[in-house]
């Protein structure tokens, strides 16, 4: 062979291996928000979402001006930032003006859930490197929702989620707003749901199907109830039993695999119950 025909060889080949490479990458992105609603979204889920934005409306129906929703749950993984994120959406689908925001500084998703670069966001904002929070406000057109990404990981996020640019930017966003959700680490592993949810109307919990146990929810319960937290409502994640599925005659069965595990995707997407303090020691 040729010196010039290996060399073209070779380039060939890098050109394939790094265009497979992006391909993947690709893949990935797109898996990791295969659990977002888009305009494709099967209809049961987002009526699912729907449903819960009802009892959400009516929940929070006797707070004057903007609702302030933080979304949280006991453990890690149980659904938290896809819920928040697929609320959010469907609330600003109504025309409300909606505003998502990363809390979970340590393990920020959102930017990746909704496709948004993460260059600034809440660390550099409450880090005091930007003064205006509208300057990390992103729109997202094709939802018509507003998000603040987490940024830059920081090393100190307890402390910068209770500083006092926290309640400022709550309180002027609280202005140009219906609806600002949160979303927040697990309750049980950090303190920060409980801070932060003491600046909004309320929160509400996921609880996942087949993984949230009794106990570690009974202790986020308590987490919340002792910093004098409204519970607004719970959000059955990948609920079991609506894996059948009849509306008008028709009868839908939508699952898919998921690590290794068939979940019925439908399911998902909320169970709401609304919550109240007085029965609170049932
Ligand atoms: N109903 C569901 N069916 C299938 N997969 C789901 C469902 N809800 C969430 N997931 C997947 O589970 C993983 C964790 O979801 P998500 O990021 O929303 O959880 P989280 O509670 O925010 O986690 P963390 O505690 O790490 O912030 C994601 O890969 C997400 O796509
Ligand atoms: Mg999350």
């Amino acid at each position: 062979m040729s010196k010039n025909k290996s060399v073209a060889n070779k380039q060939n080949l890098k050109e394939k291996f790094f265009s497979r490479d992006m391909k993947k990458i690709a893949q990935e992105k797109k898996d990791v928000r295969r659990n977002i609603i888009t305009a494709n979204t099967h209809f049961s889920v987002t009526e699912a979402y729907k449903a819960a934005r009802t009892n959400i409306m009516f929940t929070t129906a006797s707070e004057k001006g903007c609702k302030k929703i933080i979304i949280t749950s006991s453990v890690a993984k149980e659904g938290k930032s896809t819920t928040s994120t697929n609320l959010a959406i469907t609330f600003a689908q109504t025309g409300a003006r909606t505003l998502i925001i990363e809390a979970d500084l340590r393990r920020p998703k959102l930017h990746q859930y909704l496709n948004l670069p993460n260059e600034t966001g809440m660390a550099e904002y409450l880090g005091g490197f930007i003064d205006d929070p509208h300057e990390i406000v992103q729109h997202i057109d094709a939802y018509n929702l507003d998000c603040i990404t987490g940024g830059h990981i920081p090393p100190n996020p307890s402390e910068l989620l209770i500083s006092p640019a926290m309640e400022k930017m709550l309180e002027i966003f609280a202005e140009e707003y219906d609806y600002i959700f949160i979303d927040s680490p697990p309750v049980n592993v950090v303190t920060d749901p409980v801070s932060v949810a003491k600046l909004m109307t309320g929160a509400v919990i996921v609880v996942r199907q087949n993984y949230t146990t009794s106990e570690s929810l009974r202790q986020a319960i308590a987490a919340l109830e002792f910093g004098n937290i409204k519970i607004l409502g719970y959000i059955l994640n990948n609920s079991a039993d609506m894996r059948d599925y009849t509306y008008n005659r028709y009868k839908y069965k939508y699952g898919y695999r998921y690590g290794g595990k068939q979940y019925s995707y439908r399911s998902s997407h909320s169970h709401y119950s609304s919550y109240s303090h007085s029965n609170k020691n049932q």
